[in-house]
């Protein structure tokens, strides 16, 4: 993968893609880091939807990105994925950061990005894993939950984890407080995670995403 660097130039910079199905809040921090220089030597370079009025799609139309819907609903898992992929790699997208797209990967396409796709999970994985993490983890009676952003393999929430941000549950939380407080947490994992991924510092041993011993790639 290319390496960020402080004064990258445009044709340097490691260009994103990112894959949403819903409100885009994550998306939108990973912009926001980006705007106010806080991740630096990355562009987005598209922003897909599987649903086409998904809310995040829109905003990434109104900020003039350029924005791609291929509706899932009623077609086969390899055929959709092969049309994401090909269009990601059309836009030569160096990682792919899935923010809230609710869809299982194709292993195809997983071995299309290998250690290319990140993920963000609302519970401290391999806790909760799945659908509604936040309730998960209030009704099995955690004192500290979080969030995870990880890369993701052919398995449900699984692969190497890059960061974790972790948080009390309170006495006074029900599902959706505790899932406020996450998703303040969860964007400033993802802009955490992605320069770790760019930085080319680290690297996945086992399932350990650690320091390189010998300097970047
Ligand atoms: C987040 O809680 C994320 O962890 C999960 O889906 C939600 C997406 O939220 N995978 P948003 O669309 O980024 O606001």
């Amino acid at each position: 993968m290319k390496r960020m660097s402080p004064h990258s130039d445009d044709a340097s910079r490691l260009k994103l893609g990112i894959l949403l199905s819903g409100r885009g809040s994550n998306f939108l921090a990973i912009a926001e880091s980006i705007r106010a220089g806080r991740l630096k030597g990355v562009e987005i370079a598209v922003v897909i939807s599987n649903v086409a009025e998904a809310p995040g799609i829109q905003a990434a139309r109104e900020m003039g990105l350029p924005t791609a819907v291929f509706v899932s609903k009623g077609r086969k898992r390899e055929e959709h994925d092969a049309d994401v992929s090909a269009y990601l790699k059309a836009h030569e997208v160096d990682l792919v950061c899935l923010a809230g797209y609710m869809r299982l990967l194709s292993p195809q396409f997983v071995a299309a990005f290998p250690h290319r796709i990140l993920n963000i999970h609302p519970s401290l994985l391999p806790a909760f894993p799945g659908l509604d993490a936040q309730e998960q983890a209030l009704n099995y009676g955690v004192k500290v939950t979080g969030c995870t952003v990880h890369f993701v393999d052919e398995e449900l929430d699984h692969g190497a984890i890059v960061v974790q941000r972790a948080l009390a549950v309170l006495e006074a939380d029900d599902a959706h407080s505790l899932a406020e407080r996450i998703l303040k947490e969860e964007h400033i994992a993802y802009t955490e995670a992605i320069a770790r991924v760019v930085s080319g510092e680290y690297e996945v041993r086992g399932r350990r995403y650690v320091k390189r011993a010998s300097g970047p790639e």
